[in-house]
C-alpha cells in the first residue's frame, strides 16, 4: 500500500481552505504520499472504514480560487472540545477509539488538521492520545496564539473594507450614521483592520470596552466639523464598559454565538444624537467567496509545510507564520489562550492618530 497522509478541514469555513488542501496534495504527491481527505471535519474519522475521498492532482486542480472547502467541515459533532465561552471538554474515549481504528486501517502516517482555536484544542487532545497530528491555523478571526497570522483573515478584512466603501456613499447621501457589525468572536482583529482600511470613524472592539456617551460624542464632533455621516464598525464581541457581550439565542452546542451589538449601538446613537442610523450585519459574507492573493499564498505555504513536518516525523506541531517565514511551534503553545488585540498597540494608536474613536 502507498504511504498515506490524511487531511481534514474543521470548524467554521473560510477562504483559503482549498488553497491549503491543494498545497497539501501537491507537496504530498511530490513525496510519493497518497492523500485521504476526510469529509466533514473530524466526523469523517468515525464511520467504519472512514468517510473520505482520495485527493489528487486532478481533483484539486483549480480549487485554489474557490471559497469554502471541497471536503466539507462542521463546528458541531463528536469532537467539540471548546464550549460556552471557551471551556474545554474531553473527547469521549469511545470516539477516540473509533477514530484511531479508522486511521490505523487506512494506514495514515500523519493527519493534517486545518482548523481554528477550538479545532487545535481537539487536535492537541488527539496528539496526546497518540495520533500523529499536524495543525494548520485557520480563522477569519486571526485569534490563534503562536502564529502572527491565520489564513482567511485577510479575505474577511477585504470583505469588510469593500462593504465600508459601499456603505460610505449611501451614508453620506442620507447624512446617516451607519453601524456595521462584523465577526471575530472574542477578538477585534477584523473590526480593527477592516475598519481602519475602510475609513471607519468609530471602531468598537472587545478588547476596549466602550462608553456609549463617547461614541455619541464622536459622531457629534464630526457633525460640528461638517461631516454629516459617520461610519461605526462594531465587532460582534464588543461590549460597553458597564455591559456584557450580546449572545444569539438558540444554539447550545459548541462555542457561544455572538451578535446583536450592532443594532444596540445604532439605537443608542440615534437616541443620544437624534441622527438617523442604520445597521448592517455582514455575517457570513465575511467567510464566503474567493480568497485574497495573500490567503492563497499563505494557505498554500501552510499546506506544504504541514506535509514537510509529517515527512520529517514531527507531530503535535502547528504550522506558524513568524517574521514572514512559515515555521512550526508545539501545538500546545497555540491552544493555551486566544491572541487578542493589545489595546495600546501601534495599529490602535495609528487609528487614533487619523481620528478614529474607540469609544473611550
Ligand atoms: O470563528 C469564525 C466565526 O465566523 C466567528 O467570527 C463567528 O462568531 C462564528 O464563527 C460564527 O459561527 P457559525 O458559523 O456557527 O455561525
Amino acid at each position: 500500500m502507498k504511504k498515506r497522509i490524511g487531511v481534514l478541514t474543521t470548524g467554521g469555513d473560510c477562504p483559503g481552505l482549498n488553497a491549503v488542501i491543494r498545497g497539501v496534495v501537491r507537496a504530498a504527491e511530490n513525496l510519493d504520499f497518497e492523500v485521504i481527505g476526510f469529509r466533514d471535519g473530524f466526523e469523517g474519522l468515525l464511520p467504519e472504514g472512514g468517510n473520505y475521498m482520495v485527493l489528487n492532482d486532478a481533483n484539486t486542480a483549480g480549487i485554489m480560487a474557490q471559497g469554502g472547502t471541497i471536503i466539507g467541515t462542521t463546528n458541531k459533532g463528536n469532537f467539540i472540545s471548546k464550549v460556552g465561552k471557551g471551556d474545554i471538554t474531553q473527547i469521549k474515549a469511545e470516539v477516540m477509539e473509533r477514530a484511531r481504528s479508522v486511521i490505523r486501517c487506512l494506514g495514515i502516517e500523519g493527519l493534517v488538521v486545518i482548523g481554528g482555536d477550538g479545532s487545535m484544542t481537539t487536535a492537541h487532545q488527539l496528539f496526546e492520545g497518540g495520533f500523529n497530528v499536524v495543525g494548520v491555523p485557520k480563522s477569519i478571526d486571526n485569534d490563534l496564539e503562536a502564529t502572527a497570522r491565520t489564513f482567511g483573515f485577510d479575505s474577511a478584512v477585504a470583505c469588510v473594507c469593500d462593504a465600508l466603501d459601499r456603505l460610505h456613499t449611501t451614508a453620506k447621501s442620507h447624512r446617516r450614521v451607519m453601524v456595521v457589525e462584523v465577526m471575530g468572536r472574542h477578538a477585534g482583529w477584523i473590526a480593527l483592520h477592516g475598519g481602519f482600511a475602510g475609513g471607519a470613524d468609530v471602531i468598537l472592539i472587545p478588547e476596549i470596552p466602550f462608553n456609549s456617551e463617547k461614541v455619541a460624542e464622536a459622531v457629534m464632533a464630526r457633525e460640528k466639523a461638517g461631516h454629516y455621516s459617520s461610519m461605526v464598525v462594531v465587532a460582534e464581541g464588543a461590549h460597553p464598559v458597564d455591559g456584557d457581550q450580546l449572545l444569539r439565542q438558540g444554539d447550545t452546542v459548541g462555542e457561544v454565538r455572538l451578535g446583536g451589538i450592532g443594532e444596540a449601538v445604532a439605537r443608542d446613537i440615534a437616541t443620544r444624537t437624534g441622527k438617523e442610523t442604520r445597521t448592517c450585519v455582514l455575517g457570513h459574507l465575511q467567510r464566503g467567496g474567493a480568497p485574497t492573493t495573500l490567503d492563497r499564498i499563505l494557505g498554500t505555504r501552510f499546506g506544504i509545510k504541514a506535509v514537510e513536518l509529517i515527512h520529517q516525523g514531527i507531530f503535535g506541531a502547528m504550522v506558524s507564520y513568524q517574521n514572514y517565514n512559515v515555521r512550526h511551534v508545539p501545538m500546545a503553545d497555540a491552544v493555551h489562550k486566544l491572541r487578542l488585540v493589545e489595546p495600546d498597540c501601534e495599529l490602535v494608536r495609528a487609528a487614533c492618530a487619523v481620528g478614529v474613536s474607540f469609544g473611550k
